[in-house]
């Protein structure tokens, strides 16, 4: 049994999940998570907030998309890019604004030329899988976004996409369960050879978090407020007041 855990740590994720699902059965996806540590990614086009995150030490990516470059009054957007890849040096998502295949590929060589770090955003449209096994023959890493659907995720990991993006928030906008979403893609994932890495996107609140975590998501990218609500907690502040207070008590009766 050691000798078999001991190579499918050396294997690559789909390669030990198969193995261990076709050799030893076992179907919990805990089991592969052991073996893996979740990414966490900012998803933001604010640069104080990506330092910010950067400094907490947890921070592995970004993610950026164009109402995020609105909100922040972006306008010179391959500087921007350039800048956040910089600080993070971990993957930046770069969405492409085009819609045909011709645009999407000059956008999409454009902005890998910026860093190592880019990783080029396409949506799920009919010409993006396109974009997507094109860039996946060349090396270009890219982000499959706006899933909302189980089947989206399979035809996007089939053409070699290196992360798919379901917006879990936006479909519990519209009362539907995004996380049911996701347990649905991680376990198709799970049972093939598929290097997709599933990246929870539109994440609204911690608990989010909490369930993506459970599932084995690969990847959480999340608001500069999501990541400070994960580390807070009421009980932590009224704890550390008291021990502080009565520290200082002490140092008075002294
Ligand atoms: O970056 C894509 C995604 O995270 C957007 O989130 O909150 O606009 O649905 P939201």
């Amino acid at each position: 049994m050691q000798v078999f855990l001991s190579f499918l740590i050396g294997c690559k994720k789909p390669y030990y999940k198969a193995c261990a699902r076709n050799y030893v059965f076992i179907t919990d996806n805990s089991f592969y998570n052991f073996f893996e540590n979740m990414k966490f990614f900012i998803d933001t086009a604010n640069i104080k907030e990506i330092q910010e995150a950067y400094d907490l030490g947890v921070l592995d990516g970004v993610t950026t998309n164009p109402s995020l470059c609105a909100k922040e009054g972006i306008s010179d957007f391959d500087a921007f890019i350039g800048e956040v890849c910089d600080i993070v040096q971990g993957p930046v998502s770069a969405e492409v604004v085009s819609v045909d295949y011709k645009g999407m590929m000059e956008e999409a060589h454009r902005v890998a030329k910026i860093s190592e770090h880019v990783v080029v955003k396409v949506p799920l449209i009919k010409e993006g899988i396109k974009v997507i096994k094109t860039l996946s023959d060349e090396g270009i890493k890219t982000n499959c976004t706006l899933c909302f659907s189980p089947n989206q995720a399979l035809v996007a990991a089939k053409a070699g996409a290196n992360y798919i993006s379901p917006f879990v928030g936006r479909l519990d906008d519209i009362s539907t369960s995004g996380m049911q979403l996701i347990q649905e893609i991680v376990d198709i994932y799970g049972n093939y050879d598929l290097d997709t890495e599933v990246l929870v996107a539109s994440i609204r609140h911690p608990m989010h978090m909490v369930e993506a975590a459970q599932m084995g998501a690969d990847v959480a990218t999340m608001p500069f407020g999501v990541i400070e609500k994960l580390i807070s907690h009421p009980l932590t502040d009224i704890g550390l007041e008291k021990f502080l207070a009565d520290w200082d008590k002490l140092q008075k009766s002294l």
